[in-house]
């Protein structure tokens, strides 16, 4: 199936993301292209592995939220990874995927699986990719769900990349022609905040208390997330086991630690609510070794230094800048379970049902210890309370809702820029959102988050490759 601009209209029209009349219609061409492209990619695929299984948009969440979260393997929410198969799992890190550290003109950023794919090659090292890399990189490397990888590379490009290029950047900005002014913000994900990057990450401090550097790996907090994984303070760390449900309980301690510390401490958008705990979910579903004897996946010590670019021993720990590696011997998971967006849905959904109090959408109002929440209702035009969150679709209709309301805020470009950006995203979103129940959520006022310093504060940085 290919898409024609007729039926962007059309698609996005039944499933409720709008495409806008005065967007430019190169935009919209370029958008149809690109999802067109994508859409190959995800036929040739699904043929060439006919028993994938067909996923929906979002899944069932379970009641018994905190049981599910404990039992949870390695492989996410859904399907248990039994079957190794070396040949499709292996990866390979030599030839064309050898290592190479990024040079000076090659970018790098807060995201470490971006920058291992980067530093191999399976995303372009100069740390700017097209959707179509992103998608083909993500999958062949992390084997992440195709759908995953074209909303990720497509938000990427209309909220902080270059919306002529189709290209955004893992790092920081992008250098581009300054006769071609870039619709976006062009910033690239290091500059992405609260747009993109949020706070209250894994490893990386939060932009405010960090003079807006949210992407170097702060040291102390690795070594506290390295704890949670076991004793084994040997350099090689092979006996330290990470498992999701260590990373949820660990998320609501670094929220705890930045509302006792970073008065600009903001939770109230897409970033924070869904990007910021599914890349805690994606240390553990695509760092982890699928190995012929863990065919459900295990993530060591020693592979989660490889990935975040760290060398040494608890206490000793140094991080590496622009180092970020896939190790050697490892297995990503089969293609027989990919790891697509109603995954991403469905494990941040159970993290928030099993760990309540790290649903928190609100932020410090200029001093620290001072969180305050905005109710879920008030977002929602009272449709949605926090209960009736989690039933049915309503956690990733309310996601897809906070992303959309954002655009015009974070982009704070001119009407016909936020309208293009809109459109643009629309066909990579509305086949998702066609699949889901939604109810009408309408807009929601920003003012509602006023009282936040930290929604307005958007740190720019300089054009450097980290
Ligand atoms: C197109 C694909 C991807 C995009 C656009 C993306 C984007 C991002 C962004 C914007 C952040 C900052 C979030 C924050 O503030 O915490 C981030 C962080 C992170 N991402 Fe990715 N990511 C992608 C793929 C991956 C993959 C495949 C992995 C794992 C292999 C991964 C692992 C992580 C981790 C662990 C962090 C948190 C780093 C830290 O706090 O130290 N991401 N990513």
């Amino acid at each position: 199936m290919k898409f024609s601009l007729a039926l962007v209209t059309l698609v996005t029209v039944a499933s409720g993301f709008p495409v806008i009349d005065t967007a430019n219609e190169a935009v919209l061409r370029k958008a149809a292209k690109l999802a067109s492209r994508t859409v190959e990619i995800i036929e040739a695929e699904n043929a060439q592995n006919a028993k994938r299984p067909v996923k929906r948009a979002s899944l069932p969440l379970p009641k018994d939220a905190l049981g599910i979260s404990r039992a949870e393997t390695n492989c996410g929410p859904t399907l248990p990874c039994l079957a190794f198969d070396a040949e499709d799992q292996f990866v390979s890190v030599e030839g064309e995927y050898a290592y190479a550290a990024p040079s000076e003109s090659q970018i790098r950023g807060p995201c470490p699986g971006l920058n291992a794919a980067a530093n191999h090659g399976y995303l372009p090292r100069s740390g700017v990719a097209s959707i179509e890399e992103t998608v083909r990189g993500m999958s062949k490397l992390y084997n992440m769900g195709i759908d995953l990888a074209a909303a990720l590379a497509a938000y990427a490009v209309v909220i902080d990349g270059d919306l002529l290029d189709g290209t955004w950047s893992i790092g920081g900005p992008q250098q581009s022609d300054p006769l071609v002014p870039i619709l976006g913000n062009g910033q690239g994900l290091s500059y992405s905040h609260n747009s993109y990057e949020g706070d209250g990450s894994i490893g990386r401090l939060d932009a405010y208390t960090n003079k807006g550097d949210a992407h170097s790996l702060s040291i102390e907090k690795f070594e506290a997330v390295y704890a949670v994984g076991g004793n084994d303070t040997s350099e090689e760390g092979y006996d330290q086991r990470y498992t999701i449900d260590k990373f949820r309980s660990r998320f609501q301690d670094v929220q705890d630690h930045s509302i006792a510390t970073n008065p600009y401490y903001f939770t109230g958008a897409f970033s924070t609510v869904v990007v910021v705990p599914a890349a805690y979910n994606f240390v553990i579903n695509f760092m982890s070794n699928h190995s012929e004897e863990h065919p459900a996946g295990y993530l060591d010590g020693y592979n989660f230094k490889q990935f975040f670019g760290v060398t040494g021993s608890p206490g000793n720990f140094v991080w590496n800048k622009g180092q970020e590696r896939v190790p050697k011997n490892w297995y990503r998971r089969p293609s027989s379970s990919p790891y697509n967006l109603a995954d991403v849905f469905a494990d941040v959904g159970i993290g928030y049902l099993a760990y309540p109090e790290t649903l928190k959408i609100g932020g410090n109002t200029g001093t620290v210890n001072s969180f305050t929440g905005v109710d879920v209702s008030d977002i929602t035009g009272g449709v949605l309370n926090a209960a009736k969150l989690f039933e049915g679709d309503n956690f990733a209709c309310f996601a897809f809702n906070l992303l959309q309301q954002g655009i015009p805020h974070f982009l704070k470009g001119p009407l016909a820029d936020i309208n293009n950006a809109t459109s643009f995203l629309a066909p990579f979103l509305s086949p998702l959102l066609g699949k889901l129940t939604c109810p009408e959520l309408g807009n929601f006022d920003q003012s509602l988050f006023n009282d936040f310093p930290g929604h307005k504060y958007s740190p720019t940085g300089p054009a450097t490759n980290y």
